[in-house]
Protein backbone atom coordinates (compact mmCIF):
# COMPACT_ATOMS: atom_id res chain seq x y z
CA UNK A 1 0.00 0.00 0.00
CA UNK A 2 2.71 2.26 0.98
CA UNK A 3 4.58 2.21 -2.65
CA UNK A 4 1.36 2.81 -4.22
CA UNK A 5 1.29 6.99 -4.54
CA UNK A 6 5.03 6.59 -5.47
CA UNK A 7 4.24 4.00 -8.47
CA UNK A 8 1.01 6.78 -9.13
CA UNK A 9 3.34 9.59 -9.14
CA UNK A 10 6.17 7.25 -10.82
CA UNK A 11 3.48 6.64 -13.78
CA UNK A 12 2.33 10.41 -13.82
CA UNK A 13 5.93 11.53 -14.21
CA UNK A 14 6.27 9.20 -17.19
CA UNK A 15 2.86 10.15 -18.71
CA UNK A 16 3.84 13.85 -18.86
CA UNK A 17 7.16 13.19 -20.63
CA UNK A 18 5.68 11.46 -22.74
CA UNK A 19 3.11 14.06 -23.49
CA UNK A 20 4.98 16.59 -23.63
CA UNK A 21 7.30 14.49 -26.42
CA UNK A 22 4.21 14.13 -28.01
CA UNK A 23 3.22 17.77 -27.74
CA UNK A 24 6.35 19.43 -28.83
CA UNK A 25 6.16 18.86 -32.46
CA UNK A 26 2.62 19.54 -32.32
CA UNK A 27 3.53 22.94 -30.88
CA UNK A 28 5.86 23.64 -33.32
CA UNK A 29 3.36 22.63 -36.51
CA UNK A 30 0.88 25.44 -34.99
CA UNK A 31 2.80 27.85 -37.18
CA UNK A 32 1.31 28.44 -39.70
CA UNK A 33 -1.86 26.76 -39.59
CA UNK A 34 -2.92 28.56 -42.69
CA UNK A 35 -1.20 29.73 -45.80
CA UNK A 36 0.75 32.98 -45.21
CA UNK A 37 0.62 35.72 -47.52
CA UNK A 38 3.31 37.22 -48.93
CA UNK A 39 2.29 40.64 -50.12
CA UNK A 40 4.69 42.52 -52.93
CA UNK A 41 3.85 46.06 -53.06
CA UNK A 42 4.22 46.44 -57.00
CA UNK A 43 3.32 44.79 -60.02
CA UNK A 44 4.27 41.25 -61.02
CA UNK A 45 7.42 40.71 -63.23
CA UNK A 46 9.10 43.47 -61.39
CA UNK A 47 12.22 43.19 -59.35
CA UNK A 48 10.58 42.82 -55.92
CA UNK A 49 8.47 40.39 -57.23
CA UNK A 50 10.81 38.34 -58.52
CA UNK A 51 12.80 38.05 -55.18
CA UNK A 52 9.59 37.43 -53.58
CA UNK A 53 9.15 34.44 -56.07
CA UNK A 54 12.70 32.73 -55.81
CA UNK A 55 12.38 32.97 -51.76
CA UNK A 56 9.03 32.27 -51.00
CA UNK A 57 9.03 28.39 -52.44
CA UNK A 58 11.92 27.65 -50.29
CA UNK A 59 10.65 29.81 -46.90
CA UNK A 60 6.99 27.55 -47.76
CA UNK A 61 9.38 24.19 -47.90
CA UNK A 62 10.85 25.21 -44.15
CA UNK A 63 7.50 25.81 -42.52
CA UNK A 64 6.02 23.32 -44.49
CA UNK A 65 3.42 25.37 -45.04
CA UNK A 66 2.38 27.32 -48.50
CA UNK A 67 3.25 31.19 -48.91
CA UNK A 68 1.35 32.78 -51.43
CA UNK A 69 2.64 35.77 -53.18
CA UNK A 70 0.01 38.81 -53.60
CA UNK A 71 0.98 41.77 -55.84
CA UNK A 72 -0.59 45.29 -53.97
CA UNK A 73 0.90 47.68 -56.09
CA UNK A 74 0.47 51.39 -56.56
CA UNK A 75 1.76 54.34 -55.05
CA UNK A 76 5.43 53.30 -54.97
CA UNK A 77 4.32 50.08 -52.53
CA UNK A 78 2.09 52.37 -50.36
CA UNK A 79 -1.18 50.86 -50.90
CA UNK A 80 0.42 47.59 -49.49
CA UNK A 81 2.36 49.45 -46.73
CA UNK A 82 -0.99 50.30 -45.41
CA UNK A 83 -2.63 47.29 -46.24
CA UNK A 84 0.12 45.09 -44.24
CA UNK A 85 0.32 47.59 -41.07
CA UNK A 86 -2.96 46.85 -40.23
CA UNK A 87 -3.02 42.96 -40.66
CA UNK A 88 -3.79 40.52 -37.99
CA UNK A 89 -0.42 40.28 -36.23
CA UNK A 90 -0.18 36.41 -36.71
CA UNK A 91 2.59 35.87 -39.42
CA UNK A 92 0.39 34.76 -41.93
CA UNK A 93 0.23 38.33 -43.48
CA UNK A 94 4.15 39.24 -44.03
CA UNK A 95 5.64 42.14 -46.71
CA UNK A 96 8.58 42.18 -49.04
CA UNK A 97 9.93 45.65 -49.10
CA UNK A 98 13.19 47.42 -49.54
CA UNK A 99 15.02 51.25 -49.84
CA UNK A 100 11.90 52.72 -51.25
CA UNK A 101 8.80 51.33 -49.55
CA UNK A 102 10.71 51.30 -45.80
CA UNK A 103 12.89 54.59 -45.84
CA UNK A 104 12.07 56.52 -48.72
CA UNK A 105 8.09 56.84 -48.57
CA UNK A 106 8.35 57.90 -44.99
CA UNK A 107 10.22 61.20 -46.27
CA UNK A 108 7.91 61.62 -48.93
CA UNK A 109 4.52 60.10 -48.82
CA UNK A 110 1.95 61.42 -45.98
CA UNK A 111 1.15 58.05 -44.71
CA UNK A 112 -1.47 56.32 -43.27
CA UNK A 113 1.46 54.52 -41.21
CA UNK A 114 4.55 54.65 -39.63
CA UNK A 115 7.37 52.95 -41.81
CA UNK A 116 9.07 51.95 -38.94
CA UNK A 117 6.96 51.65 -36.01
CA UNK A 118 4.13 49.43 -38.03
CA UNK A 119 6.34 46.76 -38.61
CA UNK A 120 8.06 44.04 -37.09
CA UNK A 121 11.44 43.21 -38.97
CA UNK A 122 11.76 39.71 -40.12
CA UNK A 123 15.45 39.58 -42.04
CA UNK A 124 17.79 41.85 -44.20
CA UNK A 125 17.87 39.74 -47.23
CA UNK A 126 19.83 41.16 -50.08
CA UNK A 127 21.13 44.36 -51.78
CA UNK A 128 22.22 45.42 -55.29
CA UNK A 129 22.65 48.59 -57.38
CA UNK A 130 20.78 50.00 -59.81
CA UNK A 131 21.30 50.32 -64.13
CA UNK A 132 20.82 53.11 -65.53
CA UNK A 133 19.28 51.66 -68.97
CA UNK A 134 17.99 53.00 -72.46
CA UNK A 135 15.65 51.50 -74.98
CA UNK A 136 17.63 50.20 -77.75
CA UNK A 137 17.25 52.99 -80.51
CA UNK A 138 18.63 55.30 -78.01
CA UNK A 139 20.63 57.79 -79.78
CA UNK A 140 23.88 56.92 -77.57
CA UNK A 141 26.02 54.38 -76.55
CA UNK A 142 28.01 55.38 -73.48
CA UNK A 143 26.97 57.37 -69.89
CA UNK A 144 29.02 60.24 -71.83
CA UNK A 145 26.62 60.12 -75.33
CA UNK A 146 23.48 59.94 -73.04
CA UNK A 147 24.21 62.70 -70.97
CA UNK A 148 25.50 64.96 -73.94
CA UNK A 149 22.00 64.07 -75.72
CA UNK A 150 19.70 64.98 -73.15
CA UNK A 151 21.54 68.03 -72.81
CA UNK A 152 20.71 68.45 -76.24
CA UNK A 153 17.32 67.40 -76.07
CA UNK A 154 15.94 69.20 -72.72
CA UNK A 155 12.38 67.67 -71.76
CA UNK A 156 12.51 65.77 -74.37
CA UNK A 157 13.65 61.88 -72.83
CA UNK A 158 11.11 60.10 -71.06
CA UNK A 159 12.17 58.09 -67.67
CA UNK A 160 9.80 54.92 -66.36
CA UNK A 161 9.89 55.06 -62.90
CA UNK A 162 8.24 52.98 -60.04
CA UNK A 163 5.78 54.96 -58.94
CA UNK A 164 6.31 58.94 -58.00
CA UNK A 165 8.49 59.14 -54.93
CA UNK A 166 10.04 55.59 -56.04
CA UNK A 167 13.78 54.79 -55.91
CA UNK A 168 13.62 55.03 -59.46
CA UNK A 169 12.53 58.68 -59.23
CA UNK A 170 15.32 59.60 -56.76
CA UNK A 171 17.63 58.25 -58.36
CA UNK A 172 16.20 60.34 -61.70
CA UNK A 173 16.37 63.18 -59.33
CA UNK A 174 19.67 62.92 -57.96
CA UNK A 175 20.76 62.21 -62.12
CA UNK A 176 19.66 65.41 -63.22
CA UNK A 177 21.02 67.42 -60.77
CA UNK A 178 23.99 66.22 -61.07
CA UNK A 179 24.41 66.44 -64.96
CA UNK A 180 21.87 69.23 -65.57
CA UNK A 181 19.71 67.34 -67.98
CA UNK A 182 16.07 67.92 -67.56
CA UNK A 183 13.96 64.86 -68.64
CA UNK A 184 9.94 63.85 -67.72
CA UNK A 185 9.87 61.21 -65.47
CA UNK A 186 6.52 58.33 -66.08
CA UNK A 187 5.19 56.72 -63.20
CA UNK A 188 4.03 53.01 -63.58
CA UNK A 189 2.62 50.34 -60.74
CA UNK A 190 6.16 48.74 -60.50
CA UNK A 191 9.28 48.18 -62.63
CA UNK A 192 8.12 45.10 -64.51
CA UNK A 193 5.51 47.11 -66.60
CA UNK A 194 7.97 50.00 -66.96
CA UNK A 195 10.52 47.54 -68.49
CA UNK A 196 7.80 46.17 -70.71
CA UNK A 197 7.11 49.99 -72.36
CA UNK A 198 11.00 50.29 -71.93
CA UNK A 199 11.70 47.02 -74.46
CA UNK A 200 9.11 47.91 -76.67
CA UNK A 201 10.68 51.55 -77.23
CA UNK A 202 8.00 53.23 -75.48
CA UNK A 203 9.93 55.23 -72.98
CA UNK A 204 13.55 55.77 -73.04
CA UNK A 205 15.39 55.30 -69.81
CA UNK A 206 15.15 53.55 -66.44
CA UNK A 207 16.90 53.74 -63.31
CA UNK A 208 16.69 50.45 -62.76
CA UNK A 209 17.47 47.64 -60.47
CA UNK A 210 19.15 45.21 -61.81
CA UNK A 211 17.65 42.43 -61.09
CA UNK A 212 15.34 43.46 -63.87
CA UNK A 213 17.72 44.87 -66.15
CA UNK A 214 20.08 42.34 -66.12
CA UNK A 215 17.94 39.83 -68.44
CA UNK A 216 17.11 42.01 -71.00
CA UNK A 217 20.57 43.65 -71.10
CA UNK A 218 21.81 40.55 -71.49
CA UNK A 219 19.41 39.09 -74.56
CA UNK A 220 19.94 42.80 -75.61
CA UNK A 221 16.82 44.06 -75.79
CA UNK A 222 18.13 47.23 -73.99
CA UNK A 223 21.19 48.65 -73.20
CA UNK A 224 22.98 49.32 -70.20
CA UNK A 225 25.15 52.74 -69.57
CA UNK A 226 25.90 51.68 -66.16
CA UNK A 227 26.08 50.50 -62.51
CA UNK A 228 25.58 52.93 -59.48
CA UNK A 229 28.06 51.56 -57.30
CA UNK A 230 31.74 51.61 -56.74
CA UNK A 231 32.54 48.16 -58.00
CA UNK A 232 31.20 46.32 -61.39
CA UNK A 233 28.81 43.89 -61.29
CA UNK A 234 30.15 40.07 -61.32
CA UNK A 235 27.45 39.33 -63.14
CA UNK A 236 27.34 41.69 -65.47
CA UNK A 237 30.69 42.87 -65.75
CA UNK A 238 31.07 44.43 -68.96
CA UNK A 239 28.62 47.41 -67.90
CA UNK A 240 31.00 50.47 -66.45
CA UNK A 241 30.62 51.99 -63.08
CA UNK A 242 29.05 55.43 -62.48
CA UNK A 243 32.48 56.99 -61.91
CA UNK A 244 34.05 55.29 -64.92
CA UNK A 245 31.15 56.22 -66.89
CA UNK A 246 31.38 59.84 -66.17
CA UNK A 247 28.97 60.80 -63.52
CA UNK A 248 31.36 60.16 -60.54
CA UNK A 249 29.45 58.97 -56.88
CA UNK A 250 25.80 58.19 -58.03
CA UNK A 251 25.37 55.49 -55.55
CA UNK A 252 22.34 53.96 -55.09
CA UNK A 253 22.03 50.44 -53.51
CA UNK A 254 18.86 49.02 -53.57
CA UNK A 255 18.19 46.73 -50.01
CA UNK A 256 15.01 44.29 -49.13
CA UNK A 257 14.10 42.90 -46.41
CA UNK A 258 10.86 41.06 -44.71
CA UNK A 259 8.65 42.83 -42.11
CA UNK A 260 5.40 41.39 -40.58
CA UNK A 261 2.81 44.01 -38.94
CA UNK A 262 3.72 45.46 -35.67
CA UNK A 263 3.05 43.27 -32.34
CA UNK A 264 3.50 39.96 -34.18
CA UNK A 265 4.92 37.00 -31.32
CA UNK A 266 8.36 36.74 -31.05
CA UNK A 267 7.95 33.05 -31.46
CA UNK A 268 6.40 33.33 -35.25
CA UNK A 269 8.96 36.78 -35.92
CA UNK A 270 11.80 33.87 -35.05
CA UNK A 271 9.59 31.02 -36.79
CA UNK A 272 9.92 33.30 -40.20
CA UNK A 273 12.68 34.90 -39.60
CA UNK A 274 14.27 30.67 -39.78
CA UNK A 275 12.49 30.12 -42.52
CA UNK A 276 14.21 33.16 -44.66
CA UNK A 277 17.57 31.89 -43.38
CA UNK A 278 16.90 28.69 -44.43
CA UNK A 279 16.51 30.00 -47.89
CA UNK A 280 18.86 32.49 -48.13
CA UNK A 281 21.15 29.61 -47.56
CA UNK A 282 19.53 27.60 -50.25
CA UNK A 283 22.09 26.77 -53.04
CA UNK A 284 19.59 27.28 -56.07
CA UNK A 285 18.32 30.64 -54.46
CA UNK A 286 22.50 32.24 -53.46
CA UNK A 287 22.92 31.58 -57.37
CA UNK A 288 19.74 32.65 -58.61
CA UNK A 289 20.20 35.85 -56.77
CA UNK A 290 24.22 36.06 -57.48
CA UNK A 291 22.88 36.30 -61.34
CA UNK A 292 20.67 39.41 -60.64
CA UNK A 293 23.13 41.04 -59.36
CA UNK A 294 21.81 40.90 -55.84
CA UNK A 295 24.17 40.35 -52.96
CA UNK A 296 22.45 38.47 -50.03
CA UNK A 297 23.29 39.90 -46.42
CA UNK A 298 26.17 37.99 -44.15
CA UNK A 299 24.37 35.54 -41.72
CA UNK A 300 25.11 37.98 -39.14
CA UNK A 301 22.85 40.45 -40.87
CA UNK A 302 20.08 38.57 -41.49
CA UNK A 303 18.29 38.38 -38.00
CA UNK A 304 15.52 40.76 -37.01
CA UNK A 305 18.13 43.33 -35.19
CA UNK A 306 20.03 44.08 -37.57
CA UNK A 307 17.13 44.67 -40.57
CA UNK A 308 15.70 46.74 -37.61
CA UNK A 309 19.06 48.92 -37.19
CA UNK A 310 19.64 49.18 -41.27
CA UNK A 311 16.46 50.46 -41.49
CA UNK A 312 17.02 53.23 -39.21
CA UNK A 313 20.52 54.12 -40.30
CA UNK A 314 19.54 54.27 -43.56
CA UNK A 315 16.50 56.62 -42.19
CA UNK A 316 18.60 58.64 -40.98
CA UNK A 317 20.57 58.86 -44.13
CA UNK A 318 18.23 59.16 -46.40
CA UNK A 319 15.56 61.47 -45.21
CA UNK A 320 17.33 64.55 -45.01
CA UNK A 321 18.36 63.81 -48.57
CA UNK A 322 15.33 63.71 -49.87
CA UNK A 323 13.48 66.67 -47.98
CA UNK A 324 16.93 68.91 -49.03
CA UNK A 325 16.33 67.50 -52.58
CA UNK A 326 12.48 68.45 -51.96
CA UNK A 327 11.12 65.25 -53.99
CA UNK A 328 7.50 65.11 -53.66
CA UNK A 329 5.54 62.35 -54.58
CA UNK A 330 3.16 64.69 -56.69
C1 LIG B 1 9.37 46.79 -58.31
O1 LIG B 1 9.33 45.61 -57.97
O2 LIG B 1 8.61 47.24 -59.17
C2 LIG B 1 10.42 47.66 -57.70
O3 LIG B 1 10.92 47.15 -56.52
C3 LIG B 1 10.11 49.07 -57.66
C4 LIG B 1 11.27 49.95 -57.34
O4 LIG B 1 12.30 49.93 -58.02
O5 LIG B 1 11.15 50.68 -56.38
Amino acid sequence: MGSTPAALRGCLLVLTAVLSLVMLPARGQQFPSRPITLVVPFAAGGPTDTLARILSERIAADLHGTVVVENVAGASGSIAGARVARATPDGTTITIGHWGTHVLNGAIYKLPYDVIADFEPIALIASGPQLIVGKKSLKADSLKDLVAWLKDNPNKATAGTAGAGSGAHVAAVFFKNKTGTEFQLVPYRGAGPAMIDLVAGQIDLIFDQATNSIPHVKSGAIKAFAVTSPTRLASAPDIPTVDEAGVPGLYISYWHGIWAPKNTPKDIVDRLNAAVMVALADPGVRQRFAELGQEISAKEQQSPAALAAHQKAETEKWWPIVKAADIKAE
